[in-house]
Parts: C-alpha cells; sequence; structure tokens
C-alpha cells in the first residue's frame, strides 16, 4: 500500500505504513501550501535541484525529524558542508534506500540558489516504493529521452510540471506522458503563482484522450495505490 500526499507545488510525501519520504518540501512561502511544517514526519528528503521553490523547508525538516537528504551531487555536497547527512548521487545512478530504490534521471532546467551558487544538475528522480514506481520530473522542458524512461521500466505514477514559463506547459507536459506511457498522469507545478496559471482539466483531458489516467490532486488530497 503507498500513499501518495500533495503537499502543493512541486512537494509530494510518499507513506508505506513505514516509511515517510517527502520530494521538493516547499511549504513555508508557498503560497497554496496548508501542511504545517511541524506536521512532517517525513525521514528522508529527496531534492530535485537547489531553486528555493524545492529546497524549501529542507533546513528545518533536517532539524525537526533527524532527516537525511538525497541529492545531485553538488547539492548534497552543500549540505554535507553544513553537518547535514546527504547521499551526493547523480544522474543515472540507483541506490537501495531502506524504504526503496531512488534513481536520478535527467531535466532540462538550471539548478542554484537564490544567491545564484550553482548547485550541480536538476534532476528528476524514480523512486521505486512499496513496489510502485513513481517518476516526479522535477522542474524540465520536454525531452526525448523520457520514452527511454517508460521503456525501462513501467512507471505507476508520473509527476508532471504543467505551468509553462519555467517549465513544460500543458502541451508539451502531455506529449511527455504519451512517451513515458504511465498508468496514472498527476499534475504538479501550476496555480502555485499567478505566472504558472493552467487549467488543470485540459490536461486531464488531453491526457485521458490519449487513454492515459489522470488524477488531479487538490492540497493535502492523499491517493492510496494498492
Ligand atoms: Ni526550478
Ligand atoms: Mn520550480
Amino acid at each position: 500500500m503507498l500513499k501518495i500526499k500533495y503537499i502543493g507545488h512541486s512537494a509530494f510525501q510518499f507513506k508505506d505504513g513505514q516509511n515517510d519520504i517527502i520530494i521538493d518540501p516547499f511549504i513555508t512561502g508557498n503560497p497554496v501550501a496548508k501542511t504545517k511544517v511541524e506536521e512532517i514526519k517525513s525521514k528522508y528528503i529527496i531534492l530535485t535541484h537547489g531553486h528555493s521553490d524545492h529546497f524549501g523547508d529542507t533546513l528545518s525538516l533536517v532539524k525537526q525529524n533527524d532527516a537525511e537528504v538525497i541529492a545531485i551531487n553538488e547539492l548534497a555536497n552543500n549540505l554535507s558542508a553544513r553537518g547535514i547527512k546527504a547521499y551526493n548521487m547523480n544522474i543515472g545512478g540507483a541506490y537501495h534506500f531502506p524504504f526503496g530504490k531512488v534513481k536520478f534521471t535527467i531535466a532540462h532546467h538550471s539548478s542554484a540558489d537564490d544567491q545564484g551558487m550553482y548547485l550541480g544538475n536538476p534532476a528528476g528522480v524514480i523512486v521505486n516504493i512499496a513496489g510502485k514506481n513513481i517518476y516526479h520530473c522535477g522542474d524540465t522542458g520536454l525531452f526525448y529521452d523520457m520514452k527511454l524512461i517508460g521503456e525501462m521500466q513501467k512507471i505507476d505514477v508520473m509527476i508532471v510540471p504543467i505551468g509553462d514559463y519555467f517549465t513544460m506547459g500543458i502541451d508539451d507536459a502531455v506529449k511527455a506522458v504519451q512517451f513515458v506511457n504511465p498508468k496514472l498522469a498527476i499534475p504538479s507545478h501550476y496555480n502555485t503563482y499567478p505566472i504558472i496559471t493552467q487549467d488543470g482539466n485540459e490536461f486531464k483531458d488531453k491526457v485521458n484522450a490519449i487513454g492515459i489516467d489522470c488524477k488531479i490532486m487538490n492540497i493535502d488530497e492523499e491517493i492510496q495505490l494498492m
């Protein structure tokens, strides 16, 4: 059994009854998030890249939960230098953690902190937990190698940015879903700020039209996969 909770923007929590992990925990300053940082119990934090709308509350959560961070080498090393336990993975590499397997994929984007310090390449991530493969695309433009990602493993859930401006917009995101061919697509990274306003239903209709299920998750909604 796997529970996926949408915190808002690009932040999702995965829970299998024993383990609790969070991706891109941007809560404080996130205009749409309702969850309180103090309520998050995640022991692992996966970061797709260093932008502040993804790095978010990482430092508070590390302190609060004695959490460990899984990220791309440069971002992880930056955290390690601050005394944080961080796994410095890189694109194409996978590793078995106590909760499951994590593999980083390419993403076409950038990665730096708000002061402009370079934090390595941005990434997407495939998390295998509770027998499910979840592909969180991170922030990215459309790329044809997504087809390869879908060919190499059956993706159960694809979390795909549709906001445009910083990432794919709806039509590119639909093409991305077609390339990956997941069982279920979940839109993310939209309607957080006016500049990334999108109609989730338009995305859903277009994904359904290519024969793939789509779930628009409300803030703090939790879905359960058997
Ligand atoms: Ni970004
Ligand atoms: Mn972003």
